[in-house]
């Protein structure tokens, strides 16, 4: 990985952890459960690769830092209780995430949905509080651009087509469909989330609309092909779980090979969308390549 890029996600790890930590201290009441089962699912060494790009867009339009780390710690907050669910015996049925025991297998199941409700909730408590943006109607147009990337238009209907999918074919457009939906949604909007807080232009939410989309597909593929081809220890979660479960992915369809080709041709156009900002989307740059040749 690129040296630039390595630190920026383990100084974006620090930073975002700092402002999820006091959120989710545990209480003294009964409901600290709950709140323990969120820390599992939060402070478990993800790649925190959406709040890199939350930051890596702010600071394309000046952002300050201290507003851009609260909407990074929130659309971690919606990532990390997307993958409980997603874990679910009801879901994907996992036992092991970011080389951890997953949420249900740690707690329990109860408590596993509780939490990722929790988590989702608390995102949009975190974005519509003032620290996070002096402008109200800026905070409205977070809340509104979040909820409708993680609901049934977005990231819950592409899990939901994900889940239905799983007994029968689907044709090469409705899986970059369901993947747009499932992981484009919310990786669009890190990537505009920075847009969104200067009150950018037209052209530039365009642009990063552009790069998200094709970064979010060319992850997803990466993702898909880890299932294939990564270790337990290098993913920090099973592997080789899609064929059987009769996931529709990309890999399903073109073969491997195909679908690295397919992969590296999204991530070159996910850079081509960059040219308006010139030096300045080096990170974002970074992160298209992270995307594709990433081993985790
Ligand atoms: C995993 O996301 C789920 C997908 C949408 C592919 P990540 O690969 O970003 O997982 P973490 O956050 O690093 O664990
Ligand atoms: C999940 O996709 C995407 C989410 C919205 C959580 P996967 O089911 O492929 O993610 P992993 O492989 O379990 O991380
Ligand atoms: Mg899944
Ligand atoms: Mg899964
Ligand atoms: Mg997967």
């Amino acid at each position: 990985m690129e040296a630039a890029l390595k630190q920026a996600l383990s100084a974006t790890s620090v930073a975002v952890e700092k402002v999820l930590d006091p959120i989710l201290r545990v209480p003294d009441g009964p409901e600290a459960k709950v709140y323990e089962a969120m820390r599992h699912a939060v402070f478990n060494g993800g790649k925190r690769l959406r709040p890199l790009l939350v930051l890596a867009s702010a600071e394309l339009f000046g952002v300050e830092r201290s507003c851009a780390l609260r909407v990074a710690a929130a659309i971690e907050c919606v990532h990390c209780y997307s993958l409980v669910h997603d874990d679910l015996p009801a879901m994907d049925d996992d036992d092991l995430r970011r080389g951890k025991p997953t949420v249900h297998v740690a707690f329990d199941e109860a408590t596993a949905i509780l939490a990722g409700d929790a988590l989702l909730t608390i995102a949009f408590e975190i974005l519509s509080d003032e620290k996070t943006h002096p402008d109200p109607r800026v905070r409205v147009e977070l809340v509104k651009a979040l909820s409708k990337a993680a609901g049934a238009a977005g990231m819950v209907g592409g899990q939901m087509i994900d889940l239905s999918a799983e007994d029968h074919d689907l044709s090469e457009h409705d899986v970059f469909r369901l993947q747009n939906m499932k992981t484009g949604a919310l990786i669009s909007f890190a990537s505009e989330a920075g847009a969104i807080m200067a009150r950018a232009s037209k052209q530039a939410h365009a642009s990063l609309q552009g790069y998200a989309r094709d970064v979010g597909l060319a992850f997803q593929i990466a993702d898909d092909l880890l299932d294939v081809e990564g270790t337990e220890e290098e993913v920090g979660k099973a592997v080789g779980k899609d064929e059987g479960a009769g996931k529709a992915t990309l890999v399903g369809i073109l073969g491997i090979e195909r679908a690295r080709q397919q992969a590296q041709i999204l991530a070159d156009q996910a850079i081509d969308h960059l040219s308006d900002f010139d030096d300045k989307a080096l990170l974002l740059r970074a992160v298209a390549h992270f995307a594709i040749n990433r081993r985790t």
